[in-house]
Order: C-alpha cells, then structure tokens, then sequence
C-alpha cells in the first residue's frame, strides 16, 4: 500500500485528540467516561506522519486549521526567555491561593504530550480576578528560560475563571541538593528571584509522591492513582516567593493568547533517581523560546527568512543568458 493511501487511512482512524496545556479548560475539555485522550501534536519530526506531516512545534499550525493559528502567528506567544523588562513582578504574598490536599490520592494521567495531575479543587485570585484549578502537569526541560538559562522541568497549574480567562502558575523544578539543603537563600532584589545559597534545595515530597508512580503511566492514555498529595507544602513556598507575571499564550495548540503567566521565583527540585525516572516516560516535552512579547511571530520571521534565502539561490544558481 503506497505511503499516501496508508497516511489517509492513518488519519482516518485517529480519534480526535484534544490533549494540551489547557486540557480540563473550556478550549479543551476532558473527555467523559475512563478514556484518557493522547494529543495529536508532538515535540519531534515524523514519530506519527499524519495528512499534514510533521506534528512537532513548527508545524502546530498545520495540524488543526485553523484553530491552531495563532502558534505561527500570534505575537505573544508562550514560552519565553525570562529576561528583565518582559515581566514585571507581584509578590506571592499580594495574591490568593488554596489548592485542595488529595487524601484519597489523584488521578494522573499520559496524555502523549504531558503527566497530568487532575486536582480536586484549588483557587487563584488576583486583583479582582479569580481562577479555579483545573490541573497540573510537567514540562521537561523547563518551557520558560530564566535569564537565558534552561531548567531541569517545569510545573504548570492551570487555573481557569468563571468567565474562561487562562492563568497558568509555572514553577521551575530543579534537581535537589540534599547535602546544602539548610543553606539560607536570599533573593535577587531585580529578579525576585531566590537564589540558591550554598547549594540547592531539597526535594519537594509533592513531586517525589507524584512521581513514585509515574512509571505506572509509562504508556500514552494511561492512568494511575497517586498516593495522597498534600499541596500545602507547594502553596507556602509558592506564597513566599514572588511571580513573574506577563501575559502570553498555551505553550502548546492552539497556542491562544491571552493566558497569564505566574512564573514562580521559586524552585522545586526532585532527586535525580525521581528526575530520571519523570524523563523515561515523559522524554521531552518544550515548546522552542518565543519571540519578545509584542514582536512578530519566530515562524513569519522564519518565512520571510526561507524566502529571501530562495531568492538569494535562484541568484547565486541562475545561468548565464
Ligand atoms: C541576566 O543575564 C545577563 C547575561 O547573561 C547578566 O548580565 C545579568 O546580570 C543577568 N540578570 C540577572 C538579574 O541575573
Ligand atoms: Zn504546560
């Protein structure tokens, strides 16, 4: 059977996937019943060649149009390089948070994409605004660069509102430094950010609990339980610190704008044992850097690139008339 008539057939049985950054949101809502739905977008080439080819970031535009529009076009699109000046800073201390502990354990789920923590129950209020946690779910390495710098992983809660604005915590995770735990930190006063004292920081017991199980999940639209989560631990370190706030966009489809961004000063951490057995079944998962917020779009950028690259081989392989 040629190439393009089993790609057909491919795409044809494909369910309709709406795993992504907002799954449990109103722009992707969870599916009823036991199924957990795998996304149809990727981080990689051509792991599943669909009609449309390739699944990773480049081509997130192509794979739904065109509802996916704005991951080629938008120009505060998300994540960024968190560089002074493209955020400001709101101290944990200025808003409101509650996250329900989960003493019956929690659902998590691999959704191809993503480990995903389905909460039961949470709050964010900002301003006048306020938001109910959906989920949380990891990126690895981090989404977000922090001065230019990559980070281990990163955690996304996301928190939608009653009238279905976005708000995404995201908290970097490191891996921890047992030995230089009780060093004190102190902050950078531009940043907000904690700076490690001596060395790094322990690992947080709600990571280490999740991920005990994540093995379990190994395989995309699977499910486990998780034993019980307390998420006080999380809240108060979140509290303490400060957010880099701007607003941006879902780091995956559709890419749509509008989300605020809560880039925690914080840092998680997990032992390396937990960081490598989170990467065996997670593998990678970050979106490319975008551009500044308010600049154009890295693809159009690319496009205008691609086609003065052309122009400039017609003329360098033009014959002789
Ligand atoms: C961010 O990185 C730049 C260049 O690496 C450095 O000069 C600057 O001090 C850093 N800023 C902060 C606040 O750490
Ligand atoms: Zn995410």
């Amino acid at each position: 059977m040629g190439l393009t008539l089993r790609a057909l057939i491919l795409a044809a049985s494909a369910t309709r996937v709406l795993a992504s950054c907002a799954h449990g949101t109103f722009l992707r809502p969870r599916a009823e019943g036991d199924t957990v739905e795998v996304a149809n977008f990727g981080y990689t080439g051509t792991i599943t060649i669909n009609l449309h080819g390739e699944q990773g970031p480049l081509n997130w535009a192509a794979l739904e149009t065109p509802a996916n529009g704005a991951c080629a076009t938008g120009s505060r699109q998300s994540p960024i390089d968190m560089v002074e000046g493209v955020f400001e800073i709101l101290e944990g201390s200025n808003v409101e948070l509650t996250v329900n502990d989960m003493p019956d354990g929690a659902e998590f789920e691999n959704l191809g994409t993503t480990v995903e923590v389905i909460t039961q129950g949470g709050n964010l209020k900002v301003g006048e605004k306020e938001f109910e946690l959906q989920q949380f779910h990891f990126h690895l390495p981090s989404e977000h660069l922090d001065n230019g710098t990559s980070q281990a992983m990163e955690m996304h809660m996301v928190f939608q509102s009653a009238n279905q604005e976005i708000a995404v915590i995201g908290t970097y995770i490191n891996i921890a430094d047992a030995a230089a735990a009780e060093a004190p930190a102190k902050r950078s006063r531009i940043f907000g950010r904690q700076e490690a004292g001596a060395g790094g920081a322990a690992a947080t017991t709600l990571l280490e609990t999740v991920f005990s199980v994540v093995d379990q999940i190994a395989t995309p639209g699977t499910k486990t339980t998780t034993p019980p989560l307390v998420m006080s631990e999380v809240v108060d370190v979140l509290k303490a610190n400060a957010f880099q706030i701007y607003s941006g966009s879902l780091t995956t489809p559709p890419c749509s704008e509008g989300v605020s961004w809560h880039v925690s000063t914080a840092r998680l951490a997990v032992t390396t044992a937990t960081f490598v057995k989170a990467r065996d079944v997670i593998g990678f998962n970050a979106r490319f850097p975008q551009n500044t917020p308010g600049e154009p779009n890295l693809l159009m950028v690319s496009a205008l690139g691609s086609a003065a690259a052309a122009v400039a081989a017609v003329g360098a392989g033009a014959p002789a008339a």
